[in-house]
């Protein structure tokens, strides 16, 4: 099918929601459920506001679907990937050797050439579909660390488009950057860009340091100076920036007041036996996350009886996620048994101190999760914000509950009124949710009101205005 050009094109590794194929006895029915991840909840609501293209695979591999319109007006274009770009693209260098590399190498980053030549080829077909689906003059979005070439393979294709990029994870330091082998590659892609937004002040200036150290280029402020790669070329500013990313707050809050989603936090409390204090973990299952050390310092306190282990309970969402990649298949293990661990010692028939749903959930259920805890764990090694945090705070239109916060997510710049941890630390760790356990209704309420002024004020509508005029009004 052939589509209408459009004045906005969203180019994402992922579609906003996923495939589900069934085969028949009358052929072949392919159904659509939303598609995990923050970059997922947060430009999903951008775009049913803002109805363009949206450039990306439906999640199944081998899968050939045409364009088609949406229920919210909005083009979904879905690029085919076969089980070896699968193999090699996404789960090989987009998340065994960038995502790992890109969080500080919380985990070891693995190269492998054969990994590389299919990360530019799958790129190749990303910018491709982009420039096919633009209009003359259009807007195109590009997003994350899976699509990092995109932007000077469409500018080489149509210099007539104005070409943002967002990266949602960290950008690391240079001395972390630099072992990439195709380091230049990889910044050459990206200054095809006007405008490269990040999530924290720090990841922009660490972008810019390492133009400097290793293509020896000028900055000035938040603009790099790109020189024209022909002599008769001008050179470029392109600028690199900080936009932080948030939620849809409104109907966050809007699904919490709702009274169905009341009645299910009631009841979730109800079947949990109504226990005195419930923590709340809500994750994609990654290494990055710190669910390991956050079951750690619970299972120390329940030992050391801080904590009564019938009257206290963890429930842990982790929706699965990259389930093929090693690092992935190794962090769901150690979770299980440490869970396995926890319960064999201080369960009683009838009551689990740890819940964990290894299971995507509806939102109306995470929502209702959300009003029921008393407080919710975000512990992450390093992130690039974490949505849940925002989620959570936008939720407590009650104006209570207590948000336990990694200094090492990018929320945390916002957050300030958070109890802030270092993951690593786990008696600090330990301290830290003992405090928020001990907190008096005031100062709960206190830090609340702060929070929640925060998140309200600065939403997934603010922070897509922010980059999109920035990239409109920039210059080149
Ligand atoms: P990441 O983008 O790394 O997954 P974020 O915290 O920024 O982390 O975003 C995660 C998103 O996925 C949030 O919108 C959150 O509500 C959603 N999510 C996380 N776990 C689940 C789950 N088990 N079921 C459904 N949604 C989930
Ligand atoms: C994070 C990344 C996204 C990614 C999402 C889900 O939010 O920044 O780019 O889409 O995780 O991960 P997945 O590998 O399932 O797409």
């Amino acid at each position: 099918m052939d589509i209408t050009p459009q004045s906005l094109v969203v180019v994402a590794n992922r579609l906003p929601v996923d495939a589900q194929v069934t085969e028949g006895t009358e052929g072949r029915t392919v159904t659509w459920r939303p598609s995990p991840g923050g970059l997922v909840t947060a430009m999903d609501a951008v775009m049913r506001s803002n109805p363009g293209a949206w450039v990306g695979w439906c999640g199944t591999a081998g899968l050939e679907l045409d364009p088609f319109t949406d229920d919210s007006g909005r083009t979904l274009v879905p690029i085919p990937l076969s089980a070896t770009d699968l193999e090699e693209h996404y789960e090989g260098f987009s998340n065994a050797s960038l995502w790992p590399l890109y969080h500080d190498g919380v985990a070891p980053p693995e190269y492998h050439r054969e990994w590389w030549a299919t990360y530019e080829e799958v790129n190749r077909r990303f910018a491709d579909a982009a420039a096919a689906a633009a209009a003359e003059g259009a807007t195109v979005w590009v997003h994350d660390y899976q699509l990092q070439l995109v932007p000077a393979m469409l500018r080489a294709m149509r210099p007539d488009l104005r070409i943002g990029f967002f990266l949602h994870i960290p950008f690391p330091p240079h001395e972390i950057f630099r072992q990439i082998p195709w380091r230049r590659q990889i910044l050459e892609g990206l200054l095809g860009s006007d405008l490269i937004g990040f999530q924290r002040k720090t990841d922009a200036s660490n972008f810019r340091r390492t133009l400097r150290m290793q293509l020896g280029m000028q900055t000035q402020r938040t603009f790099v100076k790109v020189p024209g790669t022909r002599a008769d070329e001008p050179e470029r500013l392109v600028r690199a920036e900080a936009y932080p990313i948030s939620i849809d707050s409104a109907d966050f809050e809007a699904l919490a007041r709702s009274p169905e989603v009341q009645d299910r936090a009631a009841e979730i409390r109800r079947e949990l036996g109504n226990p005195d204090l419930l923590m709340l973990g809500v994750d994609r299952l990654d290494y990055t996350k710190g669910i390991r050390h956050r079951l750690r310092a619970i299972g120390e306190l329940l030992d050391e009886g801080e904590l009564d282990p019938t009257r206290a309970v963890l429930v842990q969402v982790a929706s699965p996620s990259r389930g093929r990649v090693e690092l992935y298949q190794a962090i769901r293990d150690d979770i299980e048994s440490t869970v396995g661990r926890i319960n064999g010692s201080f369960a009683t028939i009838g009551h689990n101190p740890v819940i964990h749903l290894h299971q995507p959930q509806p939102r109306e259920e995470i929502v209702a999760l959300y009003l029921a805890a008393d407080l919710m764990l975000v512990t992450a090694l390093r992130d690039g914000m974490n949505l849940v945090a925002k989620e959570y705070v936008a939720s407590r239109f009650d104006g209570d509950g207590v948000l336990v916060l990694s200094e090492f997510a990018g929320a945390a710049d916002e957050l300030t009124q958070a109890v802030t941890v270092n993951p690593y630390d786990i008696d600090g760790l330990k301290a830290a949710i003992m405090q928020a356990v001990t907190m008096d209704r005031s100062e709960r309420r206190r830090r609340m009101r702060f929070l929640r002024r925060r998140v309200m004020e600065n939403d997934v509508q603010a922070w897509a205005h922010r980059f999109l005029d920035a990239l409109t009004g920039s210059e080149t």
